[in-house]
């Protein structure tokens, strides 16, 4: 499984001739690292519909013909923008062929404002269990820490967890920690932080944080890609 980080909450997971995104907030993101007209994928997965989030998915599943999968309301919206889509809910998975989605919950909010301020009801806010090649990557989407992660952990062996550690909207790096703990993921690479004033954080020092309780961490550049 080849993971780039698109900057903010969003990664581009490729496994051979399969790939897939993840959040593709590119265009207007300050620290974007893709290029969402280059972007070629089998699909476009969203945790939920804040803007931050969304971002190009429209333009993307456009350019490649290709569906965006969320919850149930959201994947509805997109279809309604002409796009094609694949609803879920909450802890249910599918299987799509050359890759697996569930989707978790997650402790946030979730909304969509369009191009002329209509803000869209995008129902609930998720966290996405994705297996490709026979690993798993859990994306937690924007979320508080829950105590269901241990649960999380039990069910599935998480390769690699995407949290978000820039507070104020979601996990702050201790809370962050603890969920890491919790799922006892084998790599753990942080998002969500340094996009934007509001969510500065120090990756180095989460990553110390992590390293000291022996869990593995990849803190990664926009536009930088790992193996896991
Ligand atoms: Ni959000
Ligand atoms: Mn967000």
């Amino acid at each position: 499984m080849k993971i780039t980080y698109g900057g903010h909450a969003c990664l581009l997971v490729e496994e051979g001739p399969v790939s897939i995104v993840i959040d593709p907030f590119l265009t207007g993101n300050p620290a974007a690292g893709l290029d969402p007209a280059k972007i070629k994928v089998n699909a476009v997965v969203l945790t939920h519909g804040h803007n931050d989030h969304f971002g190009d998915a429209l333009t993307i599943a456009k350019n490649n013909d290709c569906p965006v999968i969320a919850i149930a309301e959201l994947a509805d919206y997109c279809a309604s923008r002409g796009v094609k889509s694949h609803g879920m809910n909450l802890g249910g998975a599918y299987d799509f062929g050359s890759f697996r989605v569930k989707l978790t919950p997650a402790w946030h909010s979730s909304s969509y404002t369009d191009e002329n301020g209509i803000v869209h009801y995008t129902g609930e806010p998720a966290g996405v269990i994705l297996t490709i090649g026979g690993k798993t990557l859990y994306h937690s989407g924007d979320t508080a820490l829950f105590s269901d992660m241990k649960l999380i952990g039990e069910q599935h062996r998480i390769d690699v967890a995407a949290l978000p550690i820039g507070d104020n909207f979601t996990m702050g790096p201790d809370d962050a920690a603890i969920a890491a703990e919790w799922l006892k993921a084998g790599l753990v690479i942080p998002i969500h932080y340094n996009t934007f004033p509001v969510i500065r954080q120090d990756p180095a020092g989460f990553r110390n944080q992590l390293e000291a309780k022996g869990i593995r961490c990849a803190t990664l550049s926009p536009g930088e890609q790992i193996d896991v």
